[in-house]
């Protein structure tokens, strides 16, 4: 079987390593197909790759046929079927959303032409580092040749995250929840709605207080990932991980059956008004391997619409900001 090719950038940072292990292990793909790693990250990073490299030689994975460590983007996106973009230039004191994109702005145009470039022409991408939505649209904009289908952005933390509350506040199963959606950025103005939510077949809203809902549950998803921050002074970096895995997974693969997942796709023609040419978290199903599509007809109360257009805001606003890197 011929082995997949799978880019980490990153790959040294706290995220990016839990990756490593994971699709080395055969997570990703599962038992039976061989995989070949690129790992990518700047130069300072290098001795922290070098280590990586010797570690993975150590675990012995048997599906592991090769690690590409490399600095130079050329050799790191060649003939990649799936790029993990995780590194990211991280927010640091004192910094402005506009900052942070702008700086992520440097880094971002020149993946995408390397996608362009020398990636398979079907590889697909995931955007982790932040903010994730903004740089996977720059990424897209700056590979002509490729789909913007081929691009999305990680919501699935958000979405896993929003499960987990709801399951401890119905003292439920995660399994038992379904049909819940993140709308939006990966960022404090994401909107985790419930108003098509399941628990074992009821719905959601009618279990929970609304008050509640809105009080406590909307801002304990928007801000978890400060909240993860600011208690152990370091972000999220397995779930992110977990979740980066599963998002590819429920893609290749395909979503449950009466379930949908979040995921960041491109906004272009999508069914309820969210502008175009953005990476906006929408409702998802993926049915055949490596396609995906809006889930439609959802019914959109007063309160969904508002919180959607809040965060679509937002996503336009960091568009203006990066304009001249599309
Ligand atoms: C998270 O949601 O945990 C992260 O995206 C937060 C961050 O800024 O790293």
């Amino acid at each position: 079987m011929k082995p997949m090719r799978v880019l980490i950038t990153g790959a040294a940072g706290h995220v990016g390593s839990s990756l490593v292990y994971r699709v080395a292990a055969g997570d990703l793909f599962g038992l039976q197909q061989p995989v070949i790693l690129h790992l990518y990250d700047i130069d300072k990073m290098l001795p922290e790759l070098q280590g990586e490299m010797m570690e993975l030689g150590d675990c012995a994975f048997p599906l592991l046929k090769d690690v590409v460590v490399t600095t130079e983007i050329d050799e790191a996106f060649g003939d990649v079927d799936v790029a993990f973009l995780v590194g990211a230039f991280p927010r640091k004191k004192g910094m402005e959303r506009r900052d942070l994109l702008e700086a992520n702005g440097k880094i971002f145009p020149a993946q995408g032409k390397a996608l362009n470039d020398y990636a398979n022409p079907d590889v697909r991408v995931v955007v982790v580092g932040n903010p994730a939505n903004t740089n996977c649209l720059i990424t897209a904009k700056n590979a002509p040749d490729l789909d913007p289908s081929q691009f999305t952005a990680l919501t699935r933390l958000d979405h896993n995250r929003g499960i987990g509350m709801l399951a401890s506040k119905l003292d439920a199963y995660v399994s038992d929840i379904t049909r819940f959606t993140i709308w939006g950025n990966h960022s404090g103005t994401q909107f985790p709605d419930i108003s098509h939510a399941l628990f074992k077949g009821k719905p959601v809203s009618e279990l929970i207080d609304f008050d509640w809902y809105e009080k406590d549950f909307i801002p304990a998803v928007q801000q978890r990932g400060s909240e993860i921050l600011r208690v152990r002074g370091m972000s999220s970096t397995v779930s992110a991980a977990i979740c980066t895995i599963k998002h590819f997974k429920s893609w290749y693969y395909g979503t449950n059956e009466d379930d949908w997942v979040s995921k960041a796709v491109y906004s272009t023609g999508n069914p309820y008004g969210i502008e175009d040419d953005l990476y906006y978290s929408f409702p998802v199903t993926c049915d055949s391997e490596l396609a995906y599509s809006i889930v439609e007809g959802l019914e959109i109360n007063e309160f969904c619409e508002k919180m959607m257009k809040i965060s679509e805001q937002e996503l336009i606003s960091e568009r203006d900001i990066i304009r001249d890197l599309l």
